[in-house]
């Protein structure tokens, strides 16, 4: 897993241009807070110049759609309890989802949030989430189980792949984006990324996996084609390249992890 996550990285980093209308009182923010705002950190896949202005903006994209995370994840912890499973997958899931809800509420206000915040006196909202406001509506607990249980493998999947691309190509990015602007706010998001994000996406990642392990491979192969499929329409969500199956089955792996390991209590 590590050695896959470190031999394919995705080299392409999709930064959106951003209007004038966005960029423009941005680095206003910047400059009022003594950051130049057209200092060059790197090319963007376009090789667009990624100026200081737009790698803020960047965090606030970050900041947004890392706390639309908590919904979603915070509803499916709940379905857990309500899809007729056994009750030792049940609880497990429950208090790796709920774990997750937390965290990626963290990474989106304490880590992604407080550095935009930082940067520019404003804190982000909603309207840059590429995930919109992360209305978890639509994952109410149905009264049918199966119906639950569906729900909460399709989500589970979904964000299986979005975390992978997180993994392997935005983080890795915005590091780099980070070492290249060397100033305080930057290198202290380089040690959250370090310390506190990256292992705990990874954690994520183990949660797609026990998805797998314990409730679509002994499903069959209809269950496993749809949770392939909706791993590759969450990467799809942030413009990342479909998995192929020898990538697929890499990442969701051999076996199913411990109850433990998805907690991060080894
Ligand atoms: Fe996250
Ligand atoms: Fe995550």
């Amino acid at each position: 897993m590590q050695e896959d996550q470190q031999s394919q990285q995705d080299p392409a980093f999709r930064i959106p241009p951003f209007s004038a209308r966005l960029l423009e009182p941005a680095r206003g923010r910047l400059s009022d807070r003594g950051i130049d705002p057209d200092q060059r950190l790197g090319v963007d896949e376009v090789g667009a110049e990624i100026t200081t202005a737009r790698f803020y903006l960047l965090l606030g994209i970050f900041a947004a759609s890392e706390k639309a995370g908590q919904g979603p994840t915070y509803a499916i912890a709940r379905l857990a309890l309500r899809a007729g499973l056994p009750r030792e997958i049940a609880d497990t899931l429950f208090l790796a989802y709920n774990q997750q809800s937390a965290e990626e509420a963290g990474h989106g206000d304490k880590v992604f949030g407080n550095a935009y915040y930082s940067m520019g006196g404003v804190p982000t909202d909603s309207s840059l989430s590429v995930f919109g406001d992360g209305g978890a509506e639509f994952l109410e607990p149905d009264s049918d189980p199966r119906v639950n249980r569906q729900r909460l493998e399709e989500v589970a999947a979904v964000l299986g792949g979005i975390e992978t691309v997180a993994l392997q190509r935005a983080l890795p990015n915005v590091n780099g984006l980070c070492e290249r602007w060397n100033h305080p706010i930057g290198n202290d998001v380089m040690t959250q990324i370090r310390d506190v994000v990256r292992p705990e996406e990874s954690r994520h990642v183990l949660n797609y996996r026990y998805v797998f392990h314990r409730l679509i491979a002994p499903a069959g192969q209809r269950q496993i084609d749809a949770y392939f499929h909706a791993t590759n329409a969450g990467r799809m969500q942030l413009d990342a390249p479909p998995l192929d199956r020898d990538r697929f089955a890499r990442t969701v792996g051999a076996t199913a992890p411990t109850a433990a390991q998805l907690l991060g209590k080894r």
